[in-house]
C-alpha cells in the first residue's frame, strides 16, 4: 500500500528510482512522484495516473542528481491529484518527504501548524509531516535529525517514510513505525537503496537492513548506516542478505503478472513442499518444530488470524487440522479479531497467515495475541517481513515474489503448507494413523506435476470464460474443504473482472441465494469430493431446476455433475483433504481469463493494493 524507493549514491538517482517504483507500481498504482536533489537545485514531478504517465512529464534532460526519493500512492487522504500525490514539500520548499501509512492525529497537528502561519496545498495527512518538521527545525533551532524526531514523537499512526531537505543535500532520513522500509547497502558504504520491500533493490544490492518500528536512519555518502530510536538513542540492527531470483520480478514471455504466477505454481508448489517434506523420507520440516511441537500437541485451540484470501487458506486450515489433528480451530478475519476484546490466553496457538508478513489488521492480531501470552505462528511468503520476525514461530511458504495483486501461487502454498502443518501435528497428536500421513505425504510430492497437468487445460478454460464476459453475477458453491475454495473462486472473479461473485457452502444454498437463481445467475459448484459428492450433485439438480446455468470443477472421470453441468472443467483426482490446491487451478484461469477479455488489467485492478498496511 504506497511504495517508497529512494537513492543516495554515486550513480544518477532519476533511473533508479523510476525502475523502482515500476516493481514497487502492485503496491498503490493512483498517482506517483519523484524529487530530486542536488547541491544547487530540488525538482519535484507528481503526476495522477501510472508510472508511465509520470515518466511521460518528466522533462528529457540529464537528471545528474544523485539523491533523490519517489513515491506510488493508493490514495487514503484525499482524491488522487496531482497535488494530493507524493513527495511533499514544506512550505519554504525546503523539506521533502515520501510517505507510507496513515497518521490518525493529523487533523489536530494541522490546525496547529494552520495556527503557526503554515499554509497546505493538498488534504494528505503527508504534508502536515512535512510542516511539522520544518516548524520543529525552525522552533527548536535544530537540524534535520532532531526536528525529524521530535516530530515522529508527535505522530500516532503508521508510518514509513523518506525525508530530504535542501539544506543537507548530503542526507537523506527514513523512519519506520508499522509499515514496511527496508535500506539496500551499497559497497563500502558508497550508496543506499531504501524501499518498501526488496524488490526494487534485487538488481544492486542483497544485503539489507529491515527497520524495526519506532527506528529512524540517517543514510550519508562514505559512512556507515546510523540507526537510532525516535528520541536518538543508538540500537543495533542486522544486515540481512537475501537472494531474490530477478526474473521473478519481470513478467518474462507473459502479458500479465498474473498468469505468469499462475503459471508458476508448480514450482513454487514444489519449493514450498519440499522446504517443508523430505522427498525420499517421511519427514515433515518446519524451523523450530521440535520446540514448537509440544506447544501443538498441547494447544488447547488454535486461532488463525487473517485477510482476504489469506483467510480463505486458513478456512481450508481449519477443516484440515481439525480432521487431521483433531484440534479445535477458529478462524478470525484479523481486522475484527483485534478490536473485539477476545479472549486469547496462554496455551493458546495463534497462527498468523499472510503473504506480505506486513497487512496492518494481522500484525496487530498477532501482537496483541502475544501480549496476551499466546504462542505465535506465521505462515508467510516474503522473508524478513515483520510478522516472520515478530512471531514465535514462522514458516515460509517459498511462492517466489506475487507481484500481481490478486493472489493465487501465495494462496495454493498456504494451503500446502497447512496441509504439511495438517499432517505434523496429526502425527504429534498421535490422531492421524501413519498408514494415512504417508499416503496424504505420498499424494503431496506429487500435487506440482498434478497443477502442471491441470494447467494444461488453459485453452479449454479460457474458452468457457468467453460466454461469461456479460454475466453481472456469479454464484460460486462448494461444500467441506472446497466451500472456502468456492469463496476464493469469488474472489477472484471480483477482483479482477469486477463481476459481483459470491462465494456460499452449497447447503446454504437453499436458505437464501436460491432466490436469485435464474437463467441470468450462473453458479459455478466446486464439486470435486468424493465425500459430499451425492449432496452437491443434488445441489446442481437444485439449481438446474431454476434454469441455472453451471460451471461445474470435477474430478477426471467424473459423470453425474459433468452431465449436469453446462460447462465442464476437469482436474486430477487427489485425496479430498488436498484437492483445494488442485481445484483452484481453474478458478484462477477463470478469473483471468474473464477479466483480460473484459478488458481489465489484472495486474493493478481499481483500488486495490497488494500489502494493506494500513487499517
Ligand atoms: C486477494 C488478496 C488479498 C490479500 C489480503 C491479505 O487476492 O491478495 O485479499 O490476501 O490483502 O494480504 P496478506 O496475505 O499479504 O496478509
Amino acid at each position: 500500500m504506497c511504495g517508497i524507493v529512494g537513492y543516495i549514491g554515486e550513480r544518477k538517482a532519476y533511473p533508479i528510482l523510476i525502475e523502482g517504483l515500476r516493481r514497487l507500481e502492485y503496491r498503490g498504482y493512483d498517482s506517483a512522484g519523484v524529487a530530486l536533489l542536488s547541491e544547487k537545485s530540488l525538482e519535484i514531478y507528481k503526476e495522477v495516473g501510472k508510472v508511465a504517465d509520470l515518466e511521460a512529464i518528466v522533462p528529457d534532460k540529464e537528471h545528474f542528481q544523485t539523491l533523490g526519493v519517489a513515491h506510488t500512492r493508493w490514495a487514503t487522504h484525499g482524491e488522487p491529484t496531482q497535488e494530493n500525490a507524493h513527495p511533499h514539500s514544506s512550505v519554504s520548499q525546503d523539506i521533502v518527504v515520501v510517505h507510507n501509512g496513515i497518521i490518525e492525529n493529523f487533523m489536530l497537528l494541522k490546525r496547529r501548524l494552520l495556527d503557526d502561519g503554515y499554509s497546505f496545498r493538498s488534504e494528505t495527512d503527508t504534508e502536515v509531516i512535512v510542516n511539522l518538521i520544518e516548524s520543529e527545525c525552525k522552533k527548536g533551532k535544530v537540524g534535520l535529525e532532531t526536528a525529524v524526531n521530535k516530530a515522529l514523537q508527535q505522530l500516532h499512526g503508521a508510518y514509513a517514510l523518506a525525508v530530504l531537505s535542501k539544506s543537507q543535500p548530503n542526507k537523506l532520513i527514513v523512519a519506520r513505525k508499522g509499515s514496511p522500509l527496508a535500506i539496500g547497502l551499497g559497497k563500502n558504504n558508497a550508496e543506499f537503496f531504501v524501499a518498501s520491500d526488496a524488490i526494487p533493490m534485487v538488481e544492486y544490492t542483497q544485503d539489507l537492513i529491515y527497520l524495526n518500528d519506532n527506528e529512524v536512519a540517517v543514510l550519508e555518502r562514505g559512512k556507515k548506516v546510523e540507526v537510532k530510536d525516535i528520541h536518538g538513542k543508538s540500537k543495533n540492527y542486522k544486515v540481512k542478505h537475501i537472494e531474490l531470483d530477478r526474473n521473478m520480478v519481470t513478467k518474462g514471455e507473459y502479458e500479465y503478472f498474473m498468469l505468469k504466477e499462475i503459471f508458476e505454481q508448480p514450482e513454487t508448489l514444489a519449493n514450498t513442499i519440499f522446504s517443508h517434506l523430505s522427498e525420499k523420507e517421511d519427514t515433515i520440516y518446519f524451523e523450530g518444530l521440535e520446540k514448537l511441537k509440544k506447544q501443538l500437541s498441547e494447544a488447547r485451540r488454535i486461532v488463525i488470524v487473517a485477510c482476504g484470501t489469506s483467510w480463505h487458506s486458513g478456512l481450508i486450515g481449519e477443516y484440515l487440522i481439525e480432521e487431521l489433528a483433531r484440534v479445535p480451530v477458529e478462524v478470525e478475519y484479523a481486522s475484527e479479531f483485534r478490536y473485539r476484546n477476545p479472549i486469547i490466553r496462554k496455551g493458546d496457538i495463534v497462527l498468523a497467515i499472510s503473504q506480505s508478513g506486513e497487512t496492518a489488521d494481522t500484525l496487530a492480531a498477532l501482537r496483541y495475541s502475544q501480549k496476551q501470552g499466546a504462542t505465535t505462528f506465521a505462515i508467510c511468503n516474503v522473508y524478513g517481513s515483520s510478522m516472520a520476525r515478530e512471531a514465535d514461530f514462522v514458516a515460509y511458504t517459498y511462492a517466489g515474489v506475487e507481484i500481481g495483486v490478486a493472489s493465487t501461487k501465495a494462496f495454493t502454498a498456504q494451503v500446502a503448507v497447512l496441509s504439511l502443518l495438517a499432517v505434523a501435528m496429526g502425527l504429534e497428536n498421535k490422531v492421524l494413523e501413519k498408514k494415512r500421513a504417508k499416503e496424504l505425504m505420498k499424494e503431496l510430492r506429487v500435487i506440482p506435476e498434478l497443477v502442471q497437468k491441470t494447467l494444461q487445460q488453459d485453452f479449454d478454460i479460457e474458452n468457457v470464460a468467453k460466454d461469461f464476459l456479460d454475466t453481472t453475477s456469479f454464484l460460486y458453491l462448494g461444500r467441506g474443504v472446497n466451500f472456502p475454495v468456492a469463496l476464493e473462486g469469488a474472489l477472484k472473479l471480483k477482483e479482477v473482472s469486477y463481476i459481483h461473485a459470491e462465494g456460499y457452502p452449497a447447503a446454504e444454498m437453499k436458505h437464501g441465494p436460491i432466490a436469485m437463481i435464474d437463467e441470468n445467475l450462473p453458479t459455478l459448484i466446486v464439486g470435486t469430493n468424493e465425500a459430499y459428492y451425492e449432496k452437491i450433485v443434488s445441489n446442481a439438480q437444485e439449481v438446474k431446476a431454476r434454469k441455472g446455468t453451471i460451471v461445474a470443477v470435477v474430478n477426471e472421470n467424473d459423470k453425474e455433475l459433468s452431465a449436469i453441468a453446462d460447462y465442464v472443467m476437469k482436474v486430477p483426482e487427489v485425496d479430498d483433504f488436498l484437492q483445494p490446491i488442485i481445484a483452484s487451478i481453474p478458478l484462477h484461469l477463470f478469473s483471468y481469463h474473464v477479466a483480460v477479455m473484459k478488458g481489465c488489467n489484472v495486474d493493478q485492478p481499481r483500488n486495490l493494493a497488494k500489502s494493506v498496511t494500513v487499517e
